[in-house]
């Protein structure tokens, strides 16, 4: 199998050729209405069909919870695959093989090796850990004392490394060079003294838990010690092949226990994803002694839409439950569910469920935080709103959370619920909020000059509320997304470019891509900014829906765009010339242009 990069004209030639309304009809059949096609939304439940897919723009969108995207985006959404997987398994249906590109950005051959021995190692090293459990009865009482039957122990791969300190170390040293031992994290070398170079096993005398990533591949390890001691637990260290902060300790047994996974709950520790899962609770996972983030959120959201997060009810507990909340703020989306629940005092999740079993637990489900009670209540015990001035500090801290998110139906409710808490009336706090959330955030961010009189200055990159004007540069990228052809008949590119209008730089490099590949649709277009700033308003931009699909209709109003963007260039032209003719005077070839233009004004 090969890993380079896949190449760009191939994933655009394969959404060109694939069509959205196939590949969607072959899993949720869909009914012709009009011009598209709808059923019901596959991604949340409802009863009258809001999802649409579009033929013309080989693109679907549910207007009841907001999913949307291409052919490529659905089996992502829908098989729970990643971009890779998703073009893998589009192209297998149409009979078409992947080509790799050689070397370019992806791992080369080498590093492809490499990972690939790396893997091998580990997974020698889970059964070799695996063997020495069977081995050692020291290590088998332990699982016993803490009532860990044999097949959730097998379930999970749970193994012993022995004491000493070259068990491991030594027979794998016939099989694996030393180096390699090393970058597995399971081997330390210490080489600070170059006369005494010590090469030791990592994990000695202690319980190993083995951390598998999504294909199944042992990435890691953790281990425990059987008494006492300290540190408790050992992790692997981050490797080539071993990133904490993008694992989730039990996703892939979680998946493969379950065929189809409805929610997960995140706990702390990987005895607490073992004893609820021997319980019955067969879909918790665990951060890796990391906080949760925002690849680990992307990824549960990926495969359900109601991730619990669990944890104990001390002040760490709830100091992991808010850094959670924080980063799972900016990944929020209509259709998607986070709730937050502790547990009392001196309990984690592997003594309460062995307390009160499966049900009991379930049921525990009913009395966790929203994601916005959680919020709200948070700030609330933060901020002592009975004083205006802390009233104040409340809202401004919330603002700066509520900025992260996108414009959801959630963050709509959260803000009413936070006008009911302050007792402040909720336009008004919708009005602070936007006055708060307008002043410039960090150097990131591109800035478009204000396109006034036609209105307010907002990057483009920011394009997501429901309500967003149209403007002739919005309305002209929007015609191009449904109708790339469209392209033939713009003139003079360097007008919209000169324009300095927000957006004329997505609107120039959309019609550069559209000329460079004529045959390109709008999903393909869309791929091209996946994960981009401009991919939000972009999907935005592709739910607009002209008028008419009536050829020369669709001309007509893509001429008229290019006119008035055309128009106010010259209007910005103008108003800088007179500008600087009143400020410091013009030369000679300046005044000839403002004379020109300005006749132009008057056609
Ligand atoms: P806990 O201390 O709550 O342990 O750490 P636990 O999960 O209840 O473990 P048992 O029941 O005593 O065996 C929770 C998680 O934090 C990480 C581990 O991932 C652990 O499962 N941790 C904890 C470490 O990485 N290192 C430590 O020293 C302790
Ligand atoms: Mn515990």
């Amino acid at each position: 199998m090969a890993y380079g990069r896949i190449p760009r004209e191939f994933i655009d030639e394969l959404l060109v050729r694939a069509d959205v309304v196939d590949v969607i009809n072959a899993r949720v059949p869909l009914k012709k209405k009009g011009r598209e096609y709808t059923a019901c939304c596959p991604f949340h439940n409802e009863k009258t069909p809001s999802f649409t897919v579009s033929p013309n723009k080989q693109f679907y969108h549910c207007f009841g919870c907001g999913v949307h995207g291409s052919a490529i985006s659905f089996l992502m959404e829908y098989e729970h695959l990643d971009f890779v997987e998703a073009i893998e398994s589009l192209a297998e249906s149409m009979g078409i093989t992947v080509p790799r590109e050689a070397g370019g950005k992806g791992p080369s051959d080498e590093q492809r090796q490499r990972s690939k021995d790396l893997f091998t190692l580990l997974q020698d090293a889970s059964e070799f850990y695996q063997l020495q459990m069977k081995g050692s009865d020291k290590a088998v009482n332990y699982l016993k004392g803490r009532d860990l039957s044999g097949k959730i122990s097998k379930r999970f791969g749970i193994g012993y490394s022995p004491a000493g300190w070259d068990n491991l170390y030594k027979p794998f040293l016939n099989n694996y060079p030393e180096q390699q031992l090393v970058d597995s994290g399971l081997v330390i070398k210490n080489d600070e003294d170059p006369n005494n170079v010590k090469i030791y096993d990592r994990y000695r005398d202690r319980i190993m838990f083995p951390i598998r990533n999504r294909k199944g591949q042992t990435i890691g390890f953790g281990g425990r010690v059987l008494g006492d001691d300290v540190p408790k637990y050992i992790n692997s260290p981050e490797t080539s092949v071993f990133h904490k902060g993008s694992e989730l300790y039990g996703f892939y047994e979680a998946r493969m226990h379950t065929k189809k996974l409805e929610r997960i709950i995140v706990v702390e520790g990987y005895m607490d994803v073992i004893a609820l899962a021997q319980f019955g609770v067969s879909y918790a996972v665990a951060t890796l002694g990391t906080a949760t983030t925002q690849d680990h959120i992307k990824q549960l959201f990926r495969a359900v839409p109601e991730v619990i997060f669990c944890f104990d009810g001390d002040r760490a507990g709830r100091e992991a439950a808010w850094r959670a909340l924080e980063n799972a703020l900016p990944m929020m989306q209509d259709g998607k569910e986070i709730r937050f629940m502790f547990l009392p005092d001196g309990e984690d999740p592997d003594t309460q469920i062995r307390k009160i079993g499966q049900q009991a637990f379930e049921a525990l489900y009913g009395e966790a935080s929203s994601l916005t009670a959680y919020f709200s209540e948070n700030l609330h015990d933060k901020f002592n709103i009975t004083s205006d001035e802390g009233k104040s500090r409340f809202i401004q801290e919330a603002s700066k959370l509520l900025q992260q998110m996108p414009d959801t139906l959630i963050k709509d409710q959260l803000v009413s619920r936070l006008a009911k808490q302050t007792n402040i009336e909720e336009r008004v706090l919708r009005k602070r909020l936007s006055k708060l959330q307008s002043t410039p955030r960090g150097s990131s961010e591109r800035n478009y000059e204000s396109e006034h009189p036609f209105e307010p200055s907002q990057p483009i990159s920011r394009l997501s509320n429901r309500e967003v004007r149209q403007t002739p540069i919005r309305y002209a990228i929007s015609l191009l997304l449904s109708n790339p052809e469209l392209v033939q008949f713009v003139e003079n590119i360097e007008q919209i470019v000169l324009s300095e209008l927000p957006g004329s730089d997505l609107l120039t490099t959309l019609i550069e891509t559209i000329q460079e590949s004529p045959k390109i649709n709008g999903a393909a277009l869309l791929e091209r900014w996946r994960n981009t700033e401009f991919e939000a308003p972009l999907i935005h931009l592709m739910k607009w829906q002209p008028e008419s699909d009536d050829e020369s209709v669709l001309r007509c109003e893509f001429e008229d765009c290019l006119r008035h963007i055309r128009k106010r260039a010259n209007e910005i032209k103008v108003e800088k010339l007179l500008h600087k003719e009143r400020t410091g005077g013009l030369i000679d070839q300046e005044k000839q242009e403002l004379l020109f233009l300005l006749q132009q004004k008057d056609d």
